[in-house]
């Protein structure tokens, strides 16, 4: 304190001028401290209503003393957030994930995938790096002319935060570069040490700060610290496993582009080793596991990547993870613990979830009271076909199971010890009704899962649904979180996704009902709305992962947006694929209904009812409808469970009702061919027939799409071309019709020049 007298208490009108003056000093210094806790480090220390409180003494100071306001008042900068968080950043390449294994089988299997895709024998040469997978969190760096000019962290893969102030802080990280390429990003992991770890969280548990849980929690902490100065104190390494854009090649093969990495003074892991095949992968597997103990730093598992960056390059992407690479990742670690109580949880989907409630136990450092039962069936002991898992043994609340974790996934139960189960345990009676709606659940033949049938009546799929919508990967909205969209749904604010979008205007009036309620105050409210209104535009993908259809997730949505672009074009697709979806149905249904009856009659399951028999019966299929339908079932991991349940959700009277309304408040920003400057068949529909000879079906459907062309599957009046190998037949026939060109695999090639 200054000496001066505290006013704090004073009632306003009781103040004199010179009280006033000193009260509203007093006041801007606070506000703008809470606004500092609130905005920029997420740890505020006042109640929305003491905020409010304050904001409402120096409004009324003000009004009595008009002349004493001050230039940085705080009535100034009502709901006006500051500058908050860091700057976003568009990766000029995304940054990718990458795909897991668990088991040592998964790694023939990728290299036979890899062998597949690139159509090599069992006697081709193909090396793959290993190397440690480094338990951080990814950044990416970039260098014009040598020097460091921005550091991004990895975001949702397209965007992140510009965090260069703080990167330039870790002694890892050179500010400047000698024989570089012009441009150079470099990606890697940023991590912090155990021991540097411990003597962290041992400074922060001295000095009353947040302690982290884990190494990871505190490199991520560390480096997304507004203060840069914050950062300079936390001891952050880095090591470098890879790049996005480059100017010129670093090197032709994934460990010369390492050690050109190294040779420019990056940290790269000196567990990295070139292997021939499989049997070293696994050899390196092994010898990284055995030293992980030692190593002073959290892994958690071992990449492999295929060595030639040629072949990288042929090999490309899929929507988030490169087909050259994979991260096999070490086993889970296991604990015993009691199940307390089997809970039934009910999805977006309906589909009734069993989870264990467990004494609190930890499990690789993470302390676990969760942890998923699937379905009935895995109570019971079996699996979908009825063979027994477990040896058989069931599990009941009471029991004494063994949990584990892998990964990032949710803890599951491993194993159920008989010897320890109480006499009383009985065995888990799976219920047959919704326990929240009270719905009959139904489960269909073939499914694993039981299911609520209320569909949007019941409250727990309505809930869920909008959990859903507002989460990180569709929209996102700030301030609104799954505890509170429980509120707001349970108050009868939002029963379905448009309703958010319809809060600001409905309760945006003075803010009245929002900012009166508990844990909500007028800045709090503002700045929810303001991040509803944000969102009102969003990319196709996110809206399309954002409506919580079954089968479609992150990852299709992004496979949906690039084929479609647009969301007139989806709804369009959809709308005309539909009697073709129909049909689609009753075929697999008919063949369905007929092996099950040869199977009853002792047949053997010869189809007299085929698809193409009922494809074939009247009312004829429009062409638009089945065309609609084939380019759909035509995209590159769109199957047809997906777009029945796609198009049906569409066609389905309420869903559809509940999605326009939503579309209404939305403009969508439509989707982006990958870059295809300069390319010569961008926008064009290809059409491969008969066999390639120099690539594979899968391999030449990636490229063209990488260059911005569509791949169907059928020749229509809108192929623009047809590549023909050898054996082509009909496809051909009818390109000739309909004056299609087209060229032979040869022409193809030197129409898209080299990969
Ligand atoms: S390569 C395009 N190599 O793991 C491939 N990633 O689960 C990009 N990671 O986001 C990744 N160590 O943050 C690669 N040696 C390593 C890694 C590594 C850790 C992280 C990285 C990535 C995540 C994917």
């Amino acid at each position: 304190m200054t000496g001066q007298k505290d006013f704090s208490d004073t009632p306003v009108t009781d103040l004199d001028r010179a009280a006033a003056e000193e009260e509203l000093g007093r006041l801007a210094a606070l506000l703008a401290k809470a606004n500092e806790d609130y905005h920029t480090r997420d740890a505020p220390e006042l109640t929305d209503a003491d905020y409010d409180a304050l904001k409402r003494r120096n409004t009324r100071i003000e009004e009595r003393f008009p002349d004493l306001k001050r230039a940085d008042s705080p009535s100034d900068q009502v709901g006006a957030a500051p500058a908050e968080g860091f700057e976003k950043v568009t990766h000029s390449q995304r940054m990718m994930s990458l795909g897991n294994a668990f088991e040592d089988a998964e790694i023939a299997d990728f290299d036979a995938r890899i062998r597949r895709y690139l159509n090599l024998g069992p006697e081709d040469d193909l090396a793959y790096t290993a190397e440690p997978k480094i338990d951080g969190l990814s950044l990416s760096l970039r260098y014009e002319g040598g020097r460091l000019i921005r550091a991004a962290t990895r975001g949702d893969g397209t965007t992140g935060e510009n965090v260069t102030a703080n990167a330039r802080t870790i002694s890892d990280i050179p500010e400047k570069l000698t024989g570089a390429p012009e441009v150079l990003e470099v990606r890697g992991e940023v991590y912090m040490s155990h021991a540097d770890f411990a003597a962290l969280n041992e400074g922060q548990e001295a000095r009353g700060g947040k302690t982290f849980a884990n190494p990871r929690n505190a490199a991520a902490g560390s480096l997304r610290q507004l203060d840069p100065a914050i950062t300079r104190a936390r001891p952050l390494k880095f090591f470098a496993y890879g790049w996005g854009e480059l100017s010129e090649p670093l090197s032709a093969s994934q460990r010369g582009a390492l050690a050109r990495l190294a040779e420019l003074g990056f940290s790269t892991n000196p567990l990295t080793r070139r292997c021939a095949g499989p049997e070293e992968m696994l050899a390196q597997y092994r010898e990284i596991e055995e030293r992980r103990a030692t190593l002073g730093y959290d892994i958690d598992g071992v990449v492999y990547k295929v060595d030639d960056l040629g072949l990288q390059g042929r090999l490309g992407f899929r929507s988030t993870t490169p087909r050259w690479a994979l991260a096999h990742k070490f086993p889970a670690e296991l604990a015993w613990t009691r199940l307390e109580k089997i809970e039934i949880q009910v999805g977006r989907t309906g589909a009734l979830s069993p989870v264990a409630r467990l004494t609190p136990v930890t499990v690789g450092g993470v302390v676990v009271s969760n942890a998923t039962l699937h379905n009935e069936d895995y109570i019971a002991g079996r699996d979908a076909t009825g063979a027994p898992i477990r040896g058989g043994r069931d599990i009941r609340e009471g029991d004494w199971v063994q949990v584990y974790r892998a990964g990032d996934v949710i803890p599951k139960i491993a194993d159920v010890d008989l010897d320890k189960r109480p006499a009383e345990a009985a065995p888990y009676d799976f219920p047959t009704v919704c326990p929240r709606c009270g719905s009959e659940a139904i489960r269909e033949e073939g499914d694993a899962v039981r299911r609520c049938s209320g569909g949007l009546i019941c409250p727990a799929q309505a809930v869920e649904r909008l959990k859903h919508f507002v989460s990180r990967a569709a929209f996102d909205i700030e301030g609104l979180g799954a505890k509170q969209v429980e509120q707001f749904h349970t108050d009868g604010w939002i029963a379905e996704p448009a309703d958010i979008f319809a809060l600001p205007e409905r309760y945006g009036a003075g803010m009245q009902q929002l900012k009166n309620r508990e844990g909500w105050g007028e800045k709090s409210a503002q700045k929810l709305f303001d991040a509803i209104r944000e969102k009102q535009r969003i990319p196709l993908n996110r809206l399309i992962f954002a409506l919580g259809i079954r089968h479609v997730g992150e990852v299709a949505a992004a496979d949906l947006a690039r084929h479609y672009l647009s969301w007139g074009a989806l709804v369009e697709a959809l709308d005309t694929a539909r009697p073709a979806e129909r049909r689609h149905r009753a075929a697999e249904a008919a063949v369905t209904a007929e092996r099950r009856a040869a199977a009853e009659e002792g047949r053997r399951a010869e189809i007299t009812r085929t698809r193409e028999a009922v494809w074939a019966e009247p009312p004829e299929v429009p062409q638009p409808a089945r065309a609609a339908w084939e380019d759909l079932v035509g995209i590159d991991g769109i199957g047809a469970t997906l777009a029945v349940s796609l198009v049906s959700a569409f066609a389905q009277t309420e869903e559809r009702a509940s999605i326009d309304r939503l579309a209404a408040y939305l403009e969508v920003e439509e989707a982006q061919r990958p870059a295809t400057e300069g390319s010569p068949v961008a926008g064009k529909t290809v059409v491969f027939t008969g066999t390639l000879e120099k690539m594979t079906r899968a391999e030449a459907k990636a490229r063209a799409e990488a260059l911005g062309a569509k791949v169907s599957g059928s020749v229509s009046g809108k192929t623009d071309i047809l590549v023909a190998g050898p054996g082509a037949g009909s496809k051909e026939k009818k390109a000739r019709e309909l004056e299609v060109e087209i060229l032979d695999e040869d022409g193809w090639l030197s129409l898209i020049g080299p990969a």
